[in-house]
């Protein structure tokens, strides 16, 4: 027998083979299950849960067959079902991350999660699909960076994974690269506006990728510093002897991602492209996205979870401990947390990912001396649905509904991860059982994470993970991971309309 089944303590297997119709709505692929067919595949019922969609909320049941959901509502199990017992549990779709760096080379190191970690860790967290981004690396040529993305990602995941396209060269073939790209399942492509002399892209490349990608029906997704300004920042700061990790944040203010959100979201405006502007720090960028909504543009963008919890004053802890919260844009004050909940609750920051980028101690501490020197980038995939969990839902900001909608619901529609984001007949299995009334330390014992340390040691979390399921298999199990390395899959992605799909 499967581990999985083993896992369970509370597993029945049901003679029964009826869907019931009761007064709670049922929903089933053409209303008929074929049992005949059944025996091949596993069914698996999570029951007596709420289950919460983007939607709302209700007391019910999944009713899984293989890879699929074949129905949600009062379900009694089919014969040879298993049967997880929700009971006092949400149950939630699985969680998307659309911003990772997962075996990222980036300042002359590789961020330290790799597929096999970074996605153990991600189980543990709920989340079933994540979108990493491939970087090019060749002048003319982004086959080659998918290749390679590709190529450290497959057989080593345990749940699924897209890939963004960063373009660091718009050549005239990268340009034309794009069809194929968006062809091969790449339909969404970034732009870094900082990063000078690594991957920045200037207002010209910008430009010309927003208009291929307007033409592709695909999406431009900008990391919206002035590079320029920073670079010049950084430079008369380290001239100053100002090196210490709080001088990142302080040469990288808050009017820089401002500027940078305003210009790229002018620009595709005219193009008449859609933007999505990731990683909003603070309130200012997120006026500039708003203003740019109300002005009638495409334009979209999402916060992480550590610019609601964290603040500057992470980096003002001595020695590593600061260059541990060294990330671009820079966590911000305490004030901008309320404000970005405001623009989280009113919808024009439609979405909350982590940009899980990791490094080790050793790996922080090599700018302990020079603040630029220090990789960029947090570690986080794992506990995001725990601190919006707490921060979000238990502090009253956001409802249950919410929560899947900013993890999971709109990620999957803005990013054309079609089989993915919502409980509903014909969907992907990938489901979150969600324990509210069992605590669980944060810290280096308990994480996945490739780090070694954790940001929240010392806290705890109210709810946590108690099962993960990723297209009908159990991924994760109350704090051990079930899955060998390759159960995780490349998802291709589509933002192309049914009636533009032969052009
Ligand atoms: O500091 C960060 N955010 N590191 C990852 C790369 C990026 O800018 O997203
Ligand atoms: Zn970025
Ligand atoms: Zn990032």
């Amino acid at each position: 027998m499967p581990r999985e089944r083993a896992a369970f303590a509370s597993v029945r297997i049901f003679a029964s083979p009826t869907i019931l119709q009761g007064s709670r709505s049922v929903v089933s692929t053409g209303g008929r299950i074929e049992h005949g067919k059944r025996a091949m595949t596993q069914t698996t019922l999570i029951a007596n849960g709420t289950v919460v969609t983007a939607e709302g909320e209700f007391a019910g049941d999944v009713l899984i067959e293989g890879e699929k959901i074949v129905a949600v509502g009062r379900i009694a199990p089919p014969e040879g079902t298993r049967v997880v017992d929700a009971e006092g549990c949400f149950v939630l779709p699985g969680l998307i991350d659309n911003h990772t760096h997962l075996s990222m080379p980036f300042m002359g190191m590789m961020s330290s999660d790799d597929y096999d970690t970074g996605t153990r860790a991600a189980a543990a967290g709920g989340v079933t699909c994540l979108v990493d981004f491939a970087i090019q690396r060749e002048p003319d040529n982004l086959r080659s960076a998918l290749e390679q993305w590709r190529g450290r990602a497959d057989g080593a995941a345990h749940v699924d994974y897209g890939f963004h396209m960063a373009i660091t060269n718009a050549s005239e073939p990268v340009l034309e690269e794009m069809t194929a790209m968006s062809d091969a399942g790449i339909c969404s492509f970034k732009l870094f506006m900082a990063y000078k002399g690594e991957l920045m892209a200037r207002d010209d490349a910008l430009a010309a990728c927003m208009e291929r990608a307007r033409d592709l029906d695909a999406l431009i997704m900008v990391h919206a510093e002035n590079g320029d300004i920073i670079d010049l920042l950084v430079k008369r700061a380290i001239a100053h002897g100002e090196v210490s990790a709080i001088h990142h944040a302080l040469t990288r203010p808050e009017f820089v991602e401002a500027e940078a959100t305003g210009r790229a979201a002018r620009i595709a405006e005219h193009i008449g492209t859609s933007l999505f502007v990731v990683h909003v720090t603070c309130a200012a960028a997120a006026a500039e996205i708003e203003a740019a909504q109300q002005r009638g543009a495409a334009v979209s963008g999402e916060t992480c979870v550590q610019y609601l919890i964290n603040t500057i004053d992470d980096l003002r802890r001595p020695g590593v401990e600061g260059c541990r919260y060294i990330c671009s844009p820079p966590l911000r004050d305490a004030a901008n947390h309320e404000r970005l909940w405001g623009y989280v609750q009113r919808g024009v920051l439609e979405s909350i990912s982590t940009d899980h980028c990791p490094f080790t101690d050793e790996q922080k501490a090599r700018g302990l001396e020079n603040f630029s020197l220090v990789p960029n980038g947090l570690a986080l995939i794992q506990h995001r649905l725990p601190k919006l969990w707490d921060e979000g839902v238990m502090a009253g900001r956001i409802a249950h509904s919410q929560l899947v909608d900013l993890t999971s619901t709109t990620i999957a529609r803005r990013f054309g991860l079609n089989a993915k984001g919502a409980l509903a007949p014909g969907k992907d299995a990938d489901v979150v059982v969600l324990d509210p009334a069992a605590p669980r330390p944060y810290g280096v014992a308990t994480s996945f994470m490739n780090v070694d340390y954790d940001l929240y040691e010392g806290e705890t979390a109210s709810a946590s993970v108690r099962h993960t399921f990723s297209r009908g298999t159990l991924v994760y199990d109350r704090g051990e991971i079930m899955t060998e390395p390759g159960h995780g899959r490349f998802v291709r992605r589509t933002l192309r309309p049914a009636h533009r799909a032969e052009l």
